[in-house]
């Protein structure tokens, strides 16, 4: 059947992971031939951050081929020349839309097939939209989201054509802090609404969100907190959304939307076929799944985090490399027959916005202190947290650290040293981290 593809080991999926393990594949050793990627994106793996940063930035904005893959961990950067001059197929905007583990075949949206030998699922998340909860009028025009290089230019486009408008950025979560500072920086005229009693709450603390929003509030953004967005109404001449209705009645002028709401692991195509936990596709401590030929990576598994004797799924981008790396490490060692260390995986969260940056590592769980001067109108703010759970430091946040200063909260992260008194570490607050 001339429609039918082998190939021994097939990454299903395009972005961060797959490109991380197409390149852990070549340091490991890989004939021609032996490796494809399927992507519905029409580009090669790229570092899918910057599509919230530079990518949205007014003046000299960031553009592939910058930021494909492996140049946001300072590796090298992987284009269309690379996958071909080491014998990788890349499939591109090419959608997979049945998966037979029992055959251990592909199919695509055009009736293609693909067979493989192993299987590394790396489909990564999409978004949640206020459609999937029928919000009325939510299929407006110039109401956008962002997961891909598609959607970035679509918003991108919007911005063009209603400069110095009118944006409601919907969700308070990562997306939203991100993409409010970037439309902000592009002039836009920016209201935030969350329904959250602050930003970010799985992760910040109220010390730490006040900061923050203090921070947006300085720079001219408005935010709208403990509400949701009920309606939108648009234009009736051209379909563009123009008013956002809140629940709590209040109604906002909009030019743009953006929504940011979560995101959801891509893992309907297995239903039913690979074991599932806590959302996502169950792997081991080297990304295998119950099946044995099959691999899930980055977003969509669910592994066991050794530090803290859970399994966990993490949606962020380090995991997504590292995953990547551990998974192919493991499929080769499977086939020479020795062994490695399992995944031992200390979380590790950032975010860049206006000219703050902020790292996180470890988890967030127990009591918290906070230090440094966190006033958000000070030239240059610089403060952290620490989290204590049963008398030991077990998570670690530093908003405009320098890199030895990072390095020594993730080390604290890592080997959570004890504490005595809370009121002590506050006050030695970063000269912890630096002498522990
Ligand atoms: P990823 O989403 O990167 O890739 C999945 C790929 O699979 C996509 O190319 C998709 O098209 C493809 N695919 C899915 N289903 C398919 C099918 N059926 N057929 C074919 N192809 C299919 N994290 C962080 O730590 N710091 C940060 O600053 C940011 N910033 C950030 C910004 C934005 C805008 C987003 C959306 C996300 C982030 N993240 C982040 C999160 C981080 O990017 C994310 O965790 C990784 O990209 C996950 O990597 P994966 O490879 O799992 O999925
Ligand atoms: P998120 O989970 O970070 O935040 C979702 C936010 O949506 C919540 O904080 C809440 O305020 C809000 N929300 C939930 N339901 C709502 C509703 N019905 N109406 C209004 N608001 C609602 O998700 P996100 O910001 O959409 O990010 C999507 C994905 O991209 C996540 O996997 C995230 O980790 C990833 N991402 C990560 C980074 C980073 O690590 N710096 C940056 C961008 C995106």
């Amino acid at each position: 059947e001339s429609h039918v593809k082998f190939f021994r080991y097939i990454i299903l999926g395009g972005g961060v992971s797959a490109g991380y393990a197409a390149k852990e594949f070549t340091r490991q050793g890989l004939q021609r031939g032996e490796l494809a990627i399927i992507s519905k994106e029409a580009v090669a793996p790229y570092e899918r951050p910057a599509l919230s940063k530079g990518y949205l930035s007014p003046k000299r904005p960031s553009r592939l081929p910058d930021f494909h893959v492996c140049v946001g961990s300072g590796g090298q950067r992987l284009l269309l020349e690379w996958y071909r001059e080491e014998g990788i197929s890349l499939f591109l905007n090419t959608e997979i839309v049945k998966a037979d583990i029992s055959s251990k075949a592909l199919t695509t949206s055009t009736g293609r097939i693909f067979k493989y030998q192993t299987l590394i699922i790396a489909t990564g998340s999409t978004v949640i939209k206020l459609t999937d909860f029928g919000v009325k009028g939510a299929d407006a025009k110039n109401i956008f989201y962002l997961r891909e290089i598609s959607d970035a230019n679509r918003l991108i486009e919007g911005v063009k054509a209603k400069r110095k408008g009118k944006a409601v950025i919907v969700g308070g979560g990562y997306i939203g802090l991100e993409v409010g500072a970037a439309m902000r920086i592009n002039n836009l005229d920016v209201t935030m609404v969350y329904p959250d009693t602050w930003c970010m709450p799985r992760l910040f603390t109220s010390d730490i969100a006040a900061f923050y929003e203090g921070y947006y509030a300085n720079k001219g953004i408005k935010i709208v907190k403990g509400t949701s967005v009920v309606e939108f109404n648009a234009n009736s001449n051209n379909g563009e959304v123009k008013e956002v209705t809140l629940k709590d009645g209040k109604v906002l002028q909009a030019d743009i939307v953006v929504v940011g709401i979560g995101g959801r692991p891509l893992t309907s195509l297995f239903k039913g076929q690979v074991v599932e936990d806590k959302g996502g596709i169950k792997t081991d401590g080297f990304f295998k799944t119950s099946i044995s030929s099959v691999y899930a990576i980055g977003d969509v598994a669910t592994f066991p985090m050794k530090m803290y004797d859970e399994m966990r799924r993490v949606e962020h981008v380090d995991h997504a490399r590292k995953s990547a790396e551990q998974a192919v490490k493991a499929i080769k060692a499977d086939e020479y027959g020795v062994s490695i260390e399992e995944y031992d995986y200390l979380p590790y969260f950032y975010s860049r916005i206006f000219d703050l940056s902020w790292k996180f590592y470890g988890d967030n769980v127990g009591e918290t202190v906070i230090f440094g001067d966190h006033n958000p109108l000070s030239k240059e703010p610089k403060f952290g947290s620490y989290w204590i759970h049963m008398g030991k430091v077990k998570g670690a946040f530093l908003e405009g650290g320098t890199n030895e200063e990072n390095e020594a909260i993730a080390k604290v992260a890592r080997e959570q040293p004890r504490v005595g008194n809370l009121e002590e570490l506050a006050k030695e607050g970063l000269s912890f981290a630096l002498k522990a």
